[in-house]
Protein backbone atom coordinates (compact mmCIF):
# COMPACT_ATOMS: atom_id res chain seq x y z
CA UNK A 1 0.00 0.00 0.00
CA UNK A 2 1.27 3.67 -0.71
CA UNK A 3 3.32 5.09 2.26
CA UNK A 4 1.00 7.07 4.79
CA UNK A 5 -2.22 6.67 2.90
CA UNK A 6 -6.12 5.51 4.53
CA UNK A 7 -9.09 5.51 2.57
CA UNK A 8 -9.80 9.08 4.18
CA UNK A 9 -6.45 10.38 4.21
CA UNK A 10 -7.71 13.09 1.48
CA UNK A 11 -9.75 14.55 4.02
CA UNK A 12 -6.23 15.72 5.64
CA UNK A 13 -5.91 17.88 2.58
CA UNK A 14 -7.03 20.99 0.30
CA UNK A 15 -10.02 20.03 -1.80
CA UNK A 16 -11.42 21.77 -4.98
CA UNK A 17 -15.09 21.04 -6.54
CA UNK A 18 -16.77 19.69 -3.57
CA UNK A 19 -20.06 20.29 -2.95
CA UNK A 20 -21.71 21.94 0.56
CA UNK A 21 -24.30 19.25 1.93
CA UNK A 22 -26.39 21.37 3.95
CA UNK A 23 -26.75 18.14 6.61
CA UNK A 24 -23.78 16.66 7.84
CA UNK A 25 -25.50 13.48 9.56
CA UNK A 26 -27.47 13.19 6.32
CA UNK A 27 -24.31 12.93 5.00
CA UNK A 28 -22.35 10.63 7.48
CA UNK A 29 -25.56 8.00 6.85
CA UNK A 30 -25.41 7.72 3.79
CA UNK A 31 -21.82 7.02 3.51
CA UNK A 32 -22.02 4.45 6.35
CA UNK A 33 -24.90 2.76 4.18
CA UNK A 34 -22.78 2.75 1.12
CA UNK A 35 -19.70 1.51 2.95
CA UNK A 36 -21.75 -1.57 3.57
CA UNK A 37 -22.58 -2.26 -0.20
CA UNK A 38 -20.96 -4.67 -2.70
CA UNK A 39 -18.34 -3.29 -4.83
CA UNK A 40 -19.28 -3.13 -8.42
CA UNK A 41 -15.93 -4.38 -9.73
CA UNK A 42 -12.98 -6.78 -8.58
CA UNK A 43 -9.65 -6.64 -7.86
CA UNK A 44 -9.34 -9.05 -11.01
CA UNK A 45 -10.69 -7.15 -13.47
CA UNK A 46 -8.78 -4.30 -12.53
CA UNK A 47 -5.77 -5.43 -13.06
CA UNK A 48 -6.47 -7.02 -16.10
CA UNK A 49 -7.70 -3.64 -17.48
CA UNK A 50 -4.29 -2.51 -16.32
CA UNK A 51 -2.08 -5.22 -18.15
CA UNK A 52 -4.38 -4.31 -21.11
CA UNK A 53 -3.44 -1.07 -20.74
CA UNK A 54 0.79 -1.52 -20.62
CA UNK A 55 -0.05 -3.13 -24.08
CA UNK A 56 -1.40 0.30 -25.57
CA UNK A 57 1.34 2.44 -23.55
CA UNK A 58 3.70 -0.40 -25.80
CA UNK A 59 2.02 0.39 -28.89
CA UNK A 60 0.41 -3.45 -28.86
CA UNK A 61 -3.12 -1.88 -28.32
CA UNK A 62 -5.36 0.83 -28.86
CA UNK A 63 -7.60 2.22 -25.72
CA UNK A 64 -10.96 3.47 -26.49
CA UNK A 65 -12.27 5.26 -23.94
CA UNK A 66 -15.93 7.13 -24.50
CA UNK A 67 -19.47 7.54 -23.30
CA UNK A 68 -21.54 10.54 -21.69
CA UNK A 69 -20.45 13.48 -20.29
CA UNK A 70 -22.62 13.18 -17.57
CA UNK A 71 -25.08 9.88 -17.39
CA UNK A 72 -28.29 10.77 -15.96
CA UNK A 73 -31.07 9.54 -13.70
CA UNK A 74 -33.27 10.50 -16.23
CA UNK A 75 -31.59 8.26 -19.43
CA UNK A 76 -31.58 5.29 -17.16
CA UNK A 77 -33.14 2.77 -19.90
CA UNK A 78 -31.94 -0.34 -21.13
CA UNK A 79 -32.00 1.83 -24.91
CA UNK A 80 -29.80 4.25 -24.05
CA UNK A 81 -27.11 1.87 -22.72
CA UNK A 82 -27.39 -0.60 -25.28
CA UNK A 83 -27.09 2.44 -28.03
CA UNK A 84 -23.79 3.68 -27.04
CA UNK A 85 -22.40 0.25 -26.30
CA UNK A 86 -23.22 -0.78 -29.73
CA UNK A 87 -21.54 2.42 -31.53
CA UNK A 88 -18.41 1.58 -28.85
CA UNK A 89 -18.25 -1.58 -30.57
CA UNK A 90 -18.61 -0.20 -34.18
CA UNK A 91 -15.92 1.94 -33.36
CA UNK A 92 -13.63 -0.64 -31.70
CA UNK A 93 -14.13 -2.85 -34.84
CA UNK A 94 -13.06 0.00 -36.94
CA UNK A 95 -10.03 0.75 -34.80
CA UNK A 96 -9.38 -2.90 -34.51
CA UNK A 97 -8.78 -2.75 -38.32
CA UNK A 98 -7.42 0.34 -39.15
CA UNK A 99 -4.79 -0.24 -35.99
CA UNK A 100 -4.64 -4.21 -36.88
CA UNK A 101 -4.60 -4.40 -33.00
CA UNK A 102 -6.83 -5.17 -30.15
CA UNK A 103 -8.92 -2.40 -28.64
CA UNK A 104 -9.30 -2.12 -25.39
CA UNK A 105 -13.15 -0.58 -24.14
CA UNK A 106 -13.48 1.70 -21.13
CA UNK A 107 -16.60 3.26 -21.11
CA UNK A 108 -17.43 6.69 -19.22
CA UNK A 109 -20.39 4.46 -18.08
CA UNK A 110 -22.18 2.88 -15.14
CA UNK A 111 -20.64 5.83 -12.41
CA UNK A 112 -19.55 8.96 -14.81
CA UNK A 113 -22.12 10.95 -12.56
CA UNK A 114 -19.87 13.79 -10.71
CA UNK A 115 -19.11 17.36 -12.72
CA UNK A 116 -16.48 19.80 -11.90
CA UNK A 117 -17.81 23.27 -12.74
CA UNK A 118 -16.13 26.24 -14.16
CA UNK A 119 -18.52 28.81 -12.30
CA UNK A 120 -20.02 27.75 -8.63
CA UNK A 121 -23.05 29.14 -9.88
CA UNK A 122 -25.61 30.07 -12.86
CA UNK A 123 -27.12 32.91 -13.60
CA UNK A 124 -30.50 33.07 -15.83
CA UNK A 125 -33.23 35.63 -16.55
CA UNK A 126 -31.52 37.43 -13.48
CA UNK A 127 -31.59 34.67 -10.94
CA UNK A 128 -28.76 32.66 -9.89
CA UNK A 129 -28.37 29.92 -8.23
CA UNK A 130 -25.97 26.91 -7.25
CA UNK A 131 -24.61 25.09 -10.26
CA UNK A 132 -25.20 21.59 -11.31
CA UNK A 133 -22.62 19.50 -10.53
CA UNK A 134 -24.02 16.15 -11.70
CA UNK A 135 -27.32 13.95 -10.45
CA UNK A 136 -25.02 12.37 -7.88
CA UNK A 137 -24.82 15.51 -5.95
CA UNK A 138 -27.61 18.23 -6.99
CA UNK A 139 -30.61 18.15 -9.96
CA UNK A 140 -30.55 19.79 -13.23
CA UNK A 141 -33.52 21.81 -12.81
CA UNK A 142 -32.96 25.60 -12.21
CA UNK A 143 -34.72 25.81 -8.86
CA UNK A 144 -33.24 26.30 -5.89
CA UNK A 145 -34.54 22.96 -4.37
CA UNK A 146 -32.88 21.11 -6.75
CA UNK A 147 -29.59 22.46 -6.79
CA UNK A 148 -29.08 21.95 -2.95
CA UNK A 149 -26.55 18.64 -2.94
CA UNK A 150 -28.57 15.17 -1.16
CA UNK A 151 -26.59 12.84 -0.74
CA UNK A 152 -29.02 10.17 -1.00
CA UNK A 153 -28.54 10.61 -4.40
CA UNK A 154 -25.24 8.57 -4.11
CA UNK A 155 -27.33 5.82 -3.43
CA UNK A 156 -29.46 6.16 -6.36
CA UNK A 157 -26.44 6.59 -8.34
CA UNK A 158 -24.71 3.43 -6.80
CA UNK A 159 -27.76 1.31 -7.75
CA UNK A 160 -27.83 3.45 -11.62
CA UNK A 161 -24.22 2.30 -12.08
CA UNK A 162 -24.87 -1.36 -10.73
CA UNK A 163 -28.15 -1.85 -13.14
CA UNK A 164 -26.03 -0.31 -16.01
CA UNK A 165 -22.47 -2.30 -15.27
CA UNK A 166 -25.09 -5.67 -15.00
CA UNK A 167 -26.35 -4.93 -18.67
CA UNK A 168 -22.92 -4.26 -20.13
CA UNK A 169 -21.32 -7.35 -18.56
CA UNK A 170 -24.16 -9.09 -20.24
CA UNK A 171 -23.77 -7.42 -23.81
CA UNK A 172 -20.11 -7.81 -23.67
CA UNK A 173 -19.90 -11.52 -22.81
CA UNK A 174 -24.00 -12.91 -23.49
CA UNK A 175 -23.99 -12.91 -27.68
CA UNK A 176 -24.63 -9.11 -28.41
CA UNK A 177 -20.81 -8.69 -28.64
CA UNK A 178 -20.24 -11.56 -30.84
CA UNK A 179 -18.59 -10.46 -33.78
CA UNK A 180 -21.29 -12.88 -36.27
CA UNK A 181 -23.45 -9.99 -34.77
CA UNK A 182 -21.35 -6.97 -36.04
CA UNK A 183 -24.23 -5.84 -38.76
CA UNK A 184 -26.78 -5.67 -36.35
CA UNK A 185 -25.03 -2.73 -34.35
CA UNK A 186 -25.51 -0.56 -37.11
CA UNK A 187 -28.05 1.74 -35.72
CA UNK A 188 -31.26 2.29 -37.74
CA UNK A 189 -30.71 6.31 -38.17
CA UNK A 190 -27.36 5.66 -38.86
CA UNK A 191 -28.57 3.23 -41.30
CA UNK A 192 -29.51 5.81 -43.50
CA UNK A 193 -26.12 7.43 -44.14
CA UNK A 194 -23.28 6.93 -46.67
CA UNK A 195 -20.90 6.01 -43.59
CA UNK A 196 -23.39 3.03 -42.95
CA UNK A 197 -22.33 1.84 -46.83
CA UNK A 198 -18.48 2.19 -45.04
CA UNK A 199 -19.33 -0.23 -42.11
CA UNK A 200 -21.06 -2.47 -43.78
CA UNK A 201 -18.41 -2.92 -46.17
CA UNK A 202 -16.30 -3.62 -43.13
CA UNK A 203 -18.54 -5.70 -41.58
CA UNK A 204 -19.09 -7.85 -44.82
CA UNK A 205 -15.38 -8.15 -44.87
CA UNK A 206 -15.66 -9.17 -40.89
CA UNK A 207 -17.99 -11.82 -41.90
CA UNK A 208 -16.09 -13.21 -44.91
CA UNK A 209 -12.71 -13.57 -42.56
CA UNK A 210 -15.60 -15.28 -39.47
CA UNK A 211 -16.66 -17.56 -42.67
CA UNK A 212 -12.50 -18.62 -43.30
CA UNK A 213 -11.77 -19.14 -39.59
CA UNK A 214 -14.79 -21.35 -39.02
CA UNK A 215 -13.78 -23.38 -42.09
CA UNK A 216 -9.99 -23.68 -40.09
CA UNK A 217 -12.13 -25.24 -37.20
CA UNK A 218 -12.47 -21.61 -35.27
CA UNK A 219 -15.87 -20.72 -34.39
CA UNK A 220 -17.48 -18.73 -31.40
CA UNK A 221 -18.54 -22.15 -29.55
CA UNK A 222 -14.43 -22.86 -29.27
CA UNK A 223 -13.34 -19.19 -29.63
CA UNK A 224 -14.50 -17.13 -27.15
CA UNK A 225 -12.37 -14.00 -28.46
CA UNK A 226 -14.83 -14.41 -31.43
CA UNK A 227 -17.91 -14.38 -28.88
CA UNK A 228 -17.21 -12.29 -25.93
CA UNK A 229 -15.58 -8.71 -25.84
CA UNK A 230 -14.02 -6.99 -22.41
CA UNK A 231 -15.56 -4.45 -21.60
CA UNK A 232 -14.56 -1.99 -18.51
CA UNK A 233 -16.66 1.05 -17.41
CA UNK A 234 -14.41 4.47 -15.61
CA UNK A 235 -15.40 7.78 -14.49
CA UNK A 236 -14.14 10.95 -12.95
CA UNK A 237 -12.92 10.48 -9.37
CA UNK A 238 -14.92 14.03 -7.98
CA UNK A 239 -16.70 13.04 -5.04
CA UNK A 240 -14.55 11.53 -2.90
CA UNK A 241 -17.20 10.91 -0.47
CA UNK A 242 -18.85 8.06 -1.96
CA UNK A 243 -15.41 6.92 -3.98
CA UNK A 244 -14.52 6.12 -0.22
CA UNK A 245 -17.16 4.27 0.69
CA UNK A 246 -16.65 2.20 -2.11
CA UNK A 247 -13.15 1.58 -1.59
CA UNK A 248 -12.09 -2.10 -0.07
CA UNK A 249 -9.31 -4.14 0.60
CA UNK A 250 -8.67 -7.06 -1.94
CA UNK A 251 -9.19 -10.53 -0.31
CA UNK A 252 -7.50 -12.12 -3.20
CA UNK A 253 -4.90 -9.16 -4.19
CA UNK A 254 -3.43 -9.30 -0.28
CA UNK A 255 -2.62 -5.48 0.65
CA UNK A 256 -3.88 -3.72 -2.32
CA UNK A 257 -7.02 -1.73 -1.85
CA UNK A 258 -9.44 -0.93 -4.99
CA UNK A 259 -11.84 1.81 -5.57
CA UNK A 260 -14.50 -0.66 -6.63
CA UNK A 261 -17.19 1.88 -8.35
CA UNK A 262 -15.26 1.42 -11.27
CA UNK A 263 -12.05 -0.57 -13.21
CA UNK A 264 -10.74 3.29 -13.60
CA UNK A 265 -11.03 6.23 -11.98
CA UNK A 266 -9.56 9.65 -13.32
CA UNK A 267 -8.71 12.84 -12.41
CA UNK A 268 -9.88 15.81 -14.00
CA UNK A 269 -8.45 18.99 -14.75
CA UNK A 270 -9.53 21.07 -12.65
CA UNK A 271 -8.32 18.83 -9.81
CA UNK A 272 -5.23 17.91 -10.29
CA UNK A 273 -3.37 19.79 -7.51
CA UNK A 274 -0.14 17.36 -6.04
CA UNK A 275 -1.04 18.20 -2.68
CA UNK A 276 -4.58 17.99 -3.09
CA UNK A 277 -7.31 15.62 -2.02
CA UNK A 278 -8.09 13.98 -5.02
CA UNK A 279 -4.53 13.31 -5.65
CA UNK A 280 -4.27 11.67 -2.36
CA UNK A 281 -7.11 9.76 -2.41
CA UNK A 282 -6.16 8.13 -5.78
CA UNK A 283 -2.74 7.58 -5.16
CA UNK A 284 -3.50 5.37 -3.12
CA UNK A 285 -5.67 3.16 -4.57
CA UNK A 286 -4.27 -0.16 -6.87
CA UNK A 287 -6.77 0.50 -9.79
CA UNK A 288 -5.08 1.76 -13.21
CA UNK A 289 -5.85 5.81 -12.64
CA UNK A 290 -5.78 8.63 -15.36
CA UNK A 291 -5.19 12.39 -15.09
CA UNK A 292 -6.28 15.16 -17.50
CA UNK A 293 -3.26 16.98 -18.56
CA UNK A 294 -4.39 20.11 -19.98
CA UNK A 295 -3.32 23.42 -21.16
CA UNK A 296 -2.20 24.92 -17.90
CA UNK A 297 -0.12 21.67 -16.93
CA UNK A 298 3.74 22.42 -16.69
CA UNK A 299 6.52 19.52 -17.15
CA UNK A 300 7.84 19.63 -13.73
CA UNK A 301 4.65 19.57 -11.92
CA UNK A 302 3.81 16.73 -14.41
CA UNK A 303 6.25 14.74 -13.52
CA UNK A 304 5.96 15.33 -9.77
CA UNK A 305 2.12 14.42 -10.31
CA UNK A 306 3.59 11.32 -12.51
CA UNK A 307 6.09 10.01 -9.40
CA UNK A 308 3.37 10.60 -7.12
CA UNK A 309 0.73 8.89 -8.81
CA UNK A 310 2.77 6.24 -9.92
CA UNK A 311 5.78 5.53 -7.67
CA UNK A 312 6.62 2.48 -8.40
CA UNK A 313 6.54 3.03 -12.38
CA UNK A 314 4.10 0.35 -13.10
CA UNK A 315 3.11 -0.36 -16.70
CA UNK A 316 -0.48 0.66 -17.33
CA UNK A 317 -1.02 2.44 -13.80
CA UNK A 318 -0.95 5.75 -14.95
CA UNK A 319 -3.05 6.90 -18.17
CA UNK A 320 -2.41 10.56 -19.10
CA UNK A 321 -5.12 12.73 -21.00
CA UNK A 322 -4.16 15.04 -22.76
CA UNK A 323 -6.91 17.51 -23.63
CA UNK A 324 -5.66 20.88 -25.15
CA UNK A 325 -7.73 22.18 -27.45
CA UNK A 326 -6.61 21.66 -31.31
CA UNK A 327 -4.63 25.25 -31.39
CA UNK A 328 -2.96 24.21 -28.43
CA UNK A 329 -1.36 21.33 -28.67
CA UNK A 330 1.61 21.78 -30.63
CA UNK A 331 2.66 24.52 -28.23
CA UNK A 332 2.38 22.53 -24.51
CA UNK A 333 2.44 19.23 -25.46
CA UNK A 334 5.53 18.38 -26.81
CA UNK A 335 7.40 19.50 -23.72
CA UNK A 336 5.23 17.51 -21.41
CA UNK A 337 6.01 14.40 -23.44
CA UNK A 338 9.58 15.19 -23.44
CA UNK A 339 9.75 15.49 -19.63
CA UNK A 340 7.91 12.06 -18.55
CA UNK A 341 10.16 10.69 -21.05
CA UNK A 342 12.80 12.19 -20.05
CA UNK A 343 11.82 11.16 -16.19
CA UNK A 344 11.54 7.25 -17.33
CA UNK A 345 8.32 7.32 -16.58
CA UNK A 346 5.79 4.29 -17.75
CA UNK A 347 2.58 6.38 -19.48
CA UNK A 348 -0.58 5.89 -21.38
CA UNK A 349 -1.12 8.67 -23.73
CA UNK A 350 -4.61 9.62 -24.51
CA UNK A 351 -5.98 12.20 -26.33
CA UNK A 352 -9.18 13.60 -25.61
CA UNK A 353 -10.29 16.01 -28.36
CA UNK A 354 -13.26 17.37 -26.65
CA UNK A 355 -12.40 19.46 -23.54
CA UNK A 356 -10.65 22.39 -25.32
CA UNK A 357 -12.26 23.01 -28.11
CA UNK A 358 -15.87 23.66 -26.32
CA UNK A 359 -17.24 26.65 -27.39
CA UNK A 360 -20.64 28.74 -26.81
CA UNK A 361 -22.84 29.33 -30.39
CA UNK A 362 -26.15 30.75 -30.09
CA UNK A 363 -26.55 30.15 -26.48
CA UNK A 364 -25.62 26.28 -27.30
CA UNK A 365 -22.17 24.66 -25.97
CA UNK A 366 -20.82 23.51 -28.47
CA UNK A 367 -17.96 21.37 -30.38
CA UNK A 368 -17.11 21.63 -34.12
CA UNK A 369 -16.07 17.85 -35.63
CA UNK A 370 -13.37 19.52 -37.41
CA UNK A 371 -11.40 20.72 -34.46
CA UNK A 372 -12.09 17.45 -32.67
CA UNK A 373 -10.74 15.45 -35.44
CA UNK A 374 -7.69 18.43 -35.67
CA UNK A 375 -7.28 17.74 -32.32
CA UNK A 376 -6.62 13.78 -32.63
CA UNK A 377 -4.25 14.13 -35.80
CA UNK A 378 -2.12 17.13 -34.11
CA UNK A 379 -2.09 14.51 -30.85
CA UNK A 380 -0.35 12.13 -33.21
CA UNK A 381 1.80 13.90 -35.17
CA UNK A 382 3.44 15.27 -31.50
CA UNK A 383 3.51 11.84 -30.43
CA UNK A 384 5.42 10.36 -33.73
CA UNK A 385 7.77 13.60 -33.53
CA UNK A 386 8.73 12.88 -29.79
CA UNK A 387 9.26 9.03 -30.13
CA UNK A 388 6.29 8.51 -28.28
CA UNK A 389 3.18 6.16 -28.22
CA UNK A 390 -0.66 7.36 -29.18
CA UNK A 391 -2.01 5.35 -26.92
CA UNK A 392 -5.78 6.26 -27.54
CA UNK A 393 -8.36 8.56 -27.39
CA UNK A 394 -10.82 9.33 -24.73
CA UNK A 395 -14.39 10.90 -26.00
CA UNK A 396 -17.93 12.38 -25.09
CA UNK A 397 -20.63 10.25 -27.33
CA UNK A 398 -23.77 8.70 -27.14
CA UNK A 399 -25.85 5.67 -29.78
CA UNK A 400 -28.53 8.79 -29.99
CA UNK A 401 -29.16 10.80 -32.51
CA UNK A 402 -28.26 14.11 -30.21
CA UNK A 403 -27.48 17.61 -32.36
CA UNK A 404 -24.79 18.53 -29.90
CA UNK A 405 -21.82 18.83 -32.06
CA UNK A 406 -21.45 20.81 -34.95
CA UNK A 407 -20.37 19.37 -38.32
CA UNK A 408 -19.44 15.69 -39.03
CA UNK A 409 -20.77 14.37 -43.05
CA UNK A 410 -23.90 15.31 -42.26
CA UNK A 411 -22.57 19.10 -41.81
CA UNK A 412 -24.40 19.96 -38.77
CA UNK A 413 -24.65 23.95 -37.89
CA UNK A 414 -25.44 25.89 -35.21
CA UNK A 415 -28.76 26.44 -36.00
CA UNK A 416 -29.51 22.40 -35.97
CA UNK A 417 -28.40 22.28 -32.70
CA UNK A 418 -31.92 23.09 -31.00
CA UNK A 419 -33.69 20.18 -32.58
CA UNK A 420 -32.22 17.30 -30.27
CA UNK A 421 -29.71 19.30 -27.58
CA UNK A 422 -30.33 16.47 -24.97
CA UNK A 423 -26.92 16.59 -22.99
CA UNK A 424 -27.01 16.74 -19.24
CA UNK A 425 -23.41 18.89 -19.35
CA UNK A 426 -21.17 19.04 -22.44
CA UNK A 427 -21.72 18.47 -25.70
CA UNK A 428 -21.25 14.68 -27.23
CA UNK A 429 -20.56 13.18 -30.66
CA UNK A 430 -23.89 11.28 -31.81
CA UNK A 431 -23.50 7.94 -33.60
CA UNK A 432 -22.71 9.11 -36.79
CA UNK A 433 -19.96 11.65 -35.74
CA UNK A 434 -18.28 9.08 -33.42
CA UNK A 435 -18.29 6.38 -36.49
CA UNK A 436 -17.00 8.73 -38.55
CA UNK A 437 -14.19 9.77 -36.09
CA UNK A 438 -13.68 6.01 -35.47
CA UNK A 439 -13.38 5.82 -39.70
CA UNK A 440 -10.90 9.12 -39.44
CA UNK A 441 -8.30 7.89 -36.80
CA UNK A 442 -8.06 4.04 -38.31
CA UNK A 443 -6.79 6.26 -41.12
CA UNK A 444 -4.49 8.25 -39.05
CA UNK A 445 -3.95 4.94 -37.14
CA UNK A 446 -2.74 2.96 -40.39
CA UNK A 447 -0.08 6.54 -41.75
CA UNK A 448 1.62 6.22 -38.62
CA UNK A 449 1.78 3.01 -38.49
CA UNK A 450 2.96 3.12 -42.26
CA UNK A 451 6.32 5.38 -40.96
CA UNK A 452 9.21 3.90 -40.04
CA UNK A 453 9.79 6.24 -36.80
CA UNK A 454 6.56 4.27 -35.44
CA UNK A 455 6.42 0.92 -36.02
CA UNK A 456 5.33 -1.18 -32.89
CA UNK A 457 8.89 -3.02 -33.14
CA UNK A 458 10.53 0.00 -31.91
CA UNK A 459 7.24 0.64 -29.46
CA UNK A 460 8.30 -2.08 -27.55
CA UNK A 461 11.89 -1.59 -27.47
C1 LIG B 1 -14.85 15.63 -18.36
O1 LIG B 1 -14.12 14.69 -18.74
O2 LIG B 1 -16.08 15.62 -18.46
C2 LIG B 1 -14.19 16.84 -17.82
C3 LIG B 1 -14.82 17.69 -17.03
O3 LIG B 1 -12.93 16.97 -18.27
P1 LIG B 1 -11.74 17.93 -17.81
O4 LIG B 1 -11.44 17.59 -16.37
O5 LIG B 1 -10.64 17.55 -18.75
O6 LIG B 1 -12.19 19.35 -18.00
CO1 LIG C 1 -17.30 16.71 -20.26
Amino acid sequence: MARDWRPDSWRQKPIRQVPEYPDPAALAAVEARVKTFPPLVFAGECERLKTALAEAGQGRAFVLQGGDCAESFADFRADTIRDSFKVLLQMAVVLTFGAGMPVVKLGRMAGQFAKPRSSDVETQGGVTLPSYRGDIINGPAFTAEARVPDPTRMEFAYLQSAGTLNLLRAFATGGFADLHQVHRWNLDFVARSPLADRYEGLATRIDETLRFMAACGMNSDNAPQIRETAFYTSHEALLLPYEEALTRESSTHIGKTYACSAHFLWIGDRTRQSDHAHVEFLRGVANPIGMKVGPTSEPADLVRLVETLNPTNEPGRLTLISRMGAEKVDEKLPALVRAVQAAGREVVWLCDPMHGNTVTQGGYKTRSFEAILEEVRRFFDVMAAEGAIAGGVHVEMTGRDVTECTGGAHRLTAADLSANYATFCDPRLNAQQSLELAFLIAEELKAHRARPEVQPARAAQ
